[in-house]
């Protein structure tokens, strides 16, 4: 087995057991961050420890420095591990009030995150294909609107790693066929309007009502909180990321982009025109490549 899949053996134990309730922060930045500072064996890469109680007073601290650090010592793609999942399983500490959100998506050189007919199977490669299924082991759930459920009925389960599915939550805002999304592999949790609910559509175990007019985002994230999601995979498509975009709800976006382009299609985002370059939305983060595909991966900096 190599290095890396003990790694994630590691991380998804320490998911599987919920250890973000009791983690010493301390201890997990120091046997990453200082423990792997001088020349590190085999065995250091695997001296995070979990232990019981504790609280590190700065968290968001360590989120940084775990996302942006220099990891000299270590090699680059255990690196990318520590940057791409760690600070997934410190998602409640991060945000008290509701789940963190995390989107990844992938897109052409030009923008288009699928043709114009709707399909999207599959702009990335087998890498991040890996990746998007690793990403759905670490959070609680995956989050995708109406109009992805349509169009691919993805099954959102982790098949091509070792990992527990997460919840399902689709957002929907007319009736689609759930009928496929079977309670045995995970749950699914439906947001729509009161009326849509009222039909118990076959295939939700729960639902949280929503509408439009006089509901905030943030009042619906605060509901999930209460079916123990602490943290949520936003997949797709363009107006789900949209509206948490608009609604400065993205905590980490992740874009991959594959050497091709379509000239036409859906972009991510969607949104009302801007003037001026100064005004878009600008992030803070890094690139990695694999096998001539990138991905960008970066905390949105908002103007509050
Ligand atoms: N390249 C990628 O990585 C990737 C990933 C995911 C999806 N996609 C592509 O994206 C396309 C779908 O994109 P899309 O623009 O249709 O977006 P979408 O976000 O998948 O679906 C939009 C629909 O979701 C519902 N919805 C979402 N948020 C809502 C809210 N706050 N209030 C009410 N309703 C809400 C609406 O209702 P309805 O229920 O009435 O539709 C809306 O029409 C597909 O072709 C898919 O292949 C690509």
């Amino acid at each position: 087995m190599t290095s890396l899949n003990v790694f994630w053996l590691h991380l998804i134990k320490a998911k599987e057991q919920k250890i973000p309730e009791h983690i010493d922060y301390q201890s997990l930045h120091y046997s990453i961050l200082e423990g792997f500072s001088k020349k590190p064996s085999k065995q250091d890469l695997f001296k995070i420890t979990f232990q019981k109680s504790g609280d590190y007073s700065n968290t968001l601290d360590l989120y940084n420095n775990l996302l942006f650090a220099e990891f000299d010592e270590i090699p680059n793609d255990l690196v990318s591990y520590i940057r791409l999942y760690v600070p997934l399983l410190m998602a409640n500490k991060l945000k008290p009030s509701r789940p963190l959100i995390i989107t990844h998506f992938a897109q052409s050189l030009d923008g288009k995150i699928c043709t114009s007919s709707g399909k999207s199977k599959w702009i990335s490669n087998e890498d991040n294909l890996n990746h998007s299924h690793r990403l759905r082991a670490m959070v609680d759930a995956v989050m995708v609107g109406g109009g992805t459920i349509k169009a691919d009925k993805p099954k959102l389960t982790v098949r091509r790693v070792k990992g527990n599915n997460p919840k399902r939550i689709f957002w929907c805002n007319s009736i689609h066929d759930y009928s496929s999304y079977h309670a045995h592999d995970t749950f699914t949790i439906l947001i729509a309007d009161k009326d849509i609910i009222k039909r118990k559509p076959k295939g939700i175990d729960h639902h949280i009502s929503y509408s439009k007019e006089n509901q905030p985002i943030k009042e619906v994230l605060a509901k999930l909180k209460d079916f123990g999601v602490s943290s949520i995979f936003i997949e797709g498509g363009s107006i789900t990321l949209s509206n948490f975009y608009e609604a400065q709800l993205i905590d980490l976006m992740q874009i991959h982009i594959a050497p091709v382009i379509f000239g036409s299609g859906k972009c991510a985002f969607e949104m009302a025109p801007i003037d001026e370059v100064s005004e878009s939305l600008k992030l803070d983060g890094f690139f990695s490549s694999s096998d001539n595909h990138i991905l960008y991966h970066g905390k949105p900096i908002y103007n509050v």
